[in-house]
């Protein structure tokens, strides 16, 4: 069968060498990266401080429109940060616990360091409810219920990390807004792998990084937040980058711009930002309806070889839920892994999910065949092995 994508191959050097299966954890560097960062390098040596008026000070901007095309987000609603955690802080900066309305909900499979954070925001006054899950799914009905008219927020995972089961977001948005509560879409696992369109779910805010299914390296994040109430927030984890007049560096108070750059604090990351784009682009050019469409086959390629097994899996069978990868907790899961790494074969592995195997666009239908007959090879010698 011809596969279109597969013409994307060529700009990922490590697709040479290796088998590489683990996009949900670093995406291949696009050859791309190789140019940014000389065209970096070169614009600092010759323009010395000049590049900022020229290049980096806009480039915020710019990253943050190629960002928001992917996922239909309005010009100027779009700030870059440094991860996710700083991301979801910027939001928290806006709230006020003070009052009955400080309820934070989410589920315990969120990533942790989002649970962290907003754990963290008990002294303020944060009440943190987190709706129990089976390890795979999310109780969509007990989050809902959980999200009542005290709530504050709901910080949740579109794509959960941990299984790829995708959360019902509009149910969940619909709800919050119900009940008059903010909803933080965590669109990590999402975006670069599905279709997502911030407008139409009508999320308040979103969040998500570059290094996973957008190919674009660690040290870039980004904030989506609705614009009209982008006009009233008032973050206090600021700095002189979200001021009106940031180079007439005015005494305080701050006098807050306009997005995207009200969401941004001190000096930018210049370097991830340069790093970041020819992902992006390549992303942009593939399109991501065809790379969900690809991706939905390949992750039941790989359900129905773990099945003709007789493996565990820790992912979602309904294609519809599940996300770009699959869980698969075979015998002596964690060694396994190990094993396919030294044979150049890159997948992790994590507790209570298994072997994540997480094929991309550029990957071909004969690489996941290879890869679980490793596994079937490798169980089979530690059989022999322990007789
Ligand atoms: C859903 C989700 N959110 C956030 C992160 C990363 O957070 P941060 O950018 O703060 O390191 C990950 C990383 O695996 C993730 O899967």
């Amino acid at each position: 069968m011809s596969d279109p994508l597969l013409r994307f191959r060529p700009e990922f050097p490590i697709l040479e060498r290796t088998n590489y299966l683990i996009s949900n954890s670093l995406g291949a560097m696009p050859r791309g990266v190789y140019d940014a960062m000389k065209g970096y390098a070169d614009t600092w040596a010759t323009r010395g401080v000049r590049a900022w008026e020229e290049r980096w000070w806009m480039l915020a901007a710019q990253v943050g429109e190629e960002l928001g095309a992917l996922m239909n987000a309005p010009k100027g609603s779009i700030s870059v940060h440094q991860n996710v955690t700083t991301c979801q802080a910027v939001v928290a900066s806006c709230l006020d616990f003070s009052g009955k309305r400080n309820k934070v909900v989410y589920s315990d499979m969120n990533f942790p360091s989002v649970m962290y954070f907003w754990e963290a925001q008990r002294p303020l006054g944060a009440r943190v409810h987190t709706v129990k899950t089976d390890g795979i799914g999310v109780p969509t009905e007990d989050l809902l219920d959980a999200i009542d008219d005290q709530t504050l927020i709901v910080p949740i995972s579109h794509v959960l990390f941990r299984s790829a089961y995708i959360n019902d977001a509009a149910a969940i948005i619909e709800k919050a807004h119900k009940v008059g509560a903010y909803v933080v879409l965590d669109t990590y696992h999402s975006l670069g792998t599905m279709p997502l369109d911030v407008q139409k779910l009508n999320t308040d805010f979103a969040t998500g990084g570059v290094l996973k299914w957008l190919c674009g390296g660690p040290g870039v994040a980004f904030l989506y937040v609705r614009p009209d109430l982008g006009k009233k927030l008032q973050p206090r984890l600021t700095g002189w980058h979200a001021h009106e007049r940031p180079f007439n560096f005015e005494a305080a108070p701050i006098q807050y711009t306009d997005s995207p750059y009200r969401f941004m604090n001190g000096t930018l990351h210049i370097p991830s930002l340069e790093a970041a784009r020819p992902g992006i682009a390549i992303i942009t050019a593939a399109g991501v309806a065809n790379i969900r469409e690809k991706s939905k086959r390949q992750t039941a390629r790989l359900v129905a070889l773990a099945d003709r097994n007789g493996w565990h899996i820790n992912t979602p069978r309904d294609p519809e839920r599940r996300g770009g990868t699959v869980s698969i907790d075979m015998p002596d899961s964690q060694a396994v892994s190990q094993e396919l790494i030294r044979r150049e074969i890159l997948v992790d592995w994590r507790p209570q999910a298994g072997v994540r195997f997480s094929p991309h666009f550029y990957n071909k239908d004969e690489e996941i065949d290879t890869a679980i007959a490793a596994v079937e090879e490798i169980l089979k010698e530690r059989t022999v092995a322990s007789r």
